[in-house]
Parts: structure tokens; sequence; C-alpha cells
């Protein structure tokens, strides 16, 4: 396990939480493999019924770690590890819960759309901000995000990169409940707890049930949005972004 992921079970549910609040819990390579780790093993222990995933220090996740992205670009095998833990997740046969407080940005907001239940704080703040970046939608959010919200909202949101307070999240049904801030842990688990108390197998065959009819779509999304992402990563804008976002004057 990663030191900045860190894994507990606390009835019958894993938890794991993005240790790294001093980077706003931006994501490191190591953290992805953990993470795929963390959920492979759990996927197949028998005592775990639900996942809980929460960032602590007060955000969610700044997503992926921008100095990374920059190492990746010349590295563009490392992507697999990205690739890896968003295979899994968006595959993820057990419930995945989320508790957001603070900032969910990029993939910190694009692994919500693969959970099964989104608690968040009142103050909390998505964004998708790839294109600003010089990059494109990941995680298939391409696919689910336009689902869920129609071409206009998703081109706002995954295009212009514009803010999305909770409040419009909870409209837009990307959260299933709000609450108040530092709160979100919490709540989190009480749902986590309810999802665990249930019949196993017939919660895992619901998710199935209620995630069939996308899967395909899902993982062509993932693909696709794969190579091209790839590409970006080496692009100039891209290189001129993460310069400006590394070099910026706080
Ligand atoms: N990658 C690498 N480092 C990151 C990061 C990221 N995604 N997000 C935040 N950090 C670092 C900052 O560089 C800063 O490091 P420093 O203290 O060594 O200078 C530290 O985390 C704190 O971030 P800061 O920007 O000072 O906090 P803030 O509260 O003013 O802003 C955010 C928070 C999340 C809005 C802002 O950090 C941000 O926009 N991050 C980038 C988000 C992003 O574009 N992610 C990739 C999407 S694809």
């Amino acid at each position: 396990m990663s030191d900045f992921v860190t894994e507990s079970v606390e009835s019958s549910i894993q938890i794991l939480c993005f240790n790294r609040a001093e980077k706003k819990n931006a994501i490191t390579l190591e953290m992805y493999q953990a993470l795929t780790k963390a959920l492979r093993r759990a996927e197949q222990e028998e005592g775990i019924k639900a996942t809980l995933l929460y960032g602590l220090g007060g955000d969610f996740s700044s997503g992926n770690d921008i100095k990374e992205f920059v190492q990746i670009a010349q590295t563009p095998e490392k992507m697999e590890a990205i690739m890896a833990f968003l295979q899994v997740l968006s595959s993820y046969k057990k419930p995945l819960i989320a508790g957001v407080e603070g900032r969910a940005v990029g993939v910190g907001a694009t692994m919500l759309l693969h959970c099964d239940l989104v608690l968040a704080s009142r103050e909390a703040r998505l964004q998708f901000p790839f294109v600003p970046l010089g990059l494109v939608p990941e995680a298939a959010s391409s696919h689910l995000l336009p689902q869920l919200v129609g071409h206009q909202k998703a081109f706002e949101i995954l295009v212009l990169g514009e803010v999305v307070e909770a409040a419009e999240a909870y409209e837009m049904r990307l959260v299933n409940h709000l609450c108040e801030e530092g709160e979100a842990y919490k709540m989190a688990l009480f749902y986590a707890e309810k999802t665990a108390a249930l019949p196993v197998e017939a919660v895992a065959l619901s998710k199935d049930l209620l995630k069939h009819r996308g899967q395909d779509d899902v993982q062509m999304a993932l693909m696709r949005e794969g190579r091209i992402f790839k590409d970006r990563l080496r692009s100039t804008e891209a290189h001129q972004a993460f310069a400006a976002f590394l070099s910026r004057n706080k």
C-alpha cells in the first residue's frame, strides 16, 4: 500500500482514503497502483461487502498529479497504471460509495461517475478541467456525463471546465445526498453500512443489472479516451498548461 492511500476495514466495509492532503490528494501512479490492488483484493474477499472512497484533510482529490503528467508524457507506458485503475473501478462488482468534502477535480470528479452512491458536503466543488489543460475527458466521462445531463450541459462541464457546486451536482443527480461540511465521511459510512447490511448476492446481482446495459459502451469510451488522452499528454497545448500550473504564482 502506498503511503498516500490508507486502507482499513470497518463493519465489512473496505475504506480507502487518499492521504496526500498537502497536495490536495493529487493522485500519483503509485497511488493508482495501490488503489487498483486494494480494489481487486476486496472484490475477491468474501468478508468485504462494500468499498468507501474518501479524501483525508478536507478535499476529496485534486485529480491526477500534474507533475507526473509530465513524466507520463515522456514514458507513455506509465499510463497503464491509470488505465488499470479505471478498468477495475468501472467494472467493480461490489457497491462503491464516495464521501466528498472540498475539491473533487479531474479524475477525482470522474471517478464519482462510477460510484453507486455519492454523499457530498454542501461546500464540495467538482471540476473537470481537462480541456483547459490541453487534454480530453477520461474515465468514460465523455460517455457517462452526457448521459446524465445531456450534451449541452456536459459540454459546459467537460469542455469549458466550469466548476460544479455541490448543489448543482445534486440537481444533476451525480450526488445522492448533501450534508453539512465535515459530515461527508459519516454520511458515506452510514450509507455503506446500510448497503452492507443487505443480502450480498442480491446487491451484487442488482448492481450488475443496473450497470449491464451500458457496460460495453463504458469500456469502449475508456479505450477511445485513453488513446487520445495519451497523445494529448505529449501535445504542446498540454505541456504549456502543465508548465503554467507548475510555475504559477499563488
Ligand atoms: N497535481 C500536482 N500538485 C497539485 C495538484 C495536482 N493535481 N493539485 C494541487 N497540487 C499542489 C499544489 O501545487 C500545491 O503544492 P505546493 O504547496 O507545493 O505549491 C498544493 O497542492 C496545494 O494546492 P493549492 O493550489 O495551493 O491549493 P488551492 O486550495 O489554492 O487550490 C485546487 C486547490 C485543487 C483548486 C488547485 O490546486 C488546482 O487547481 N489543482 C490542479 C487541479 C487539476 O487541474 N488537476 C488535474 C485535472 S486533469
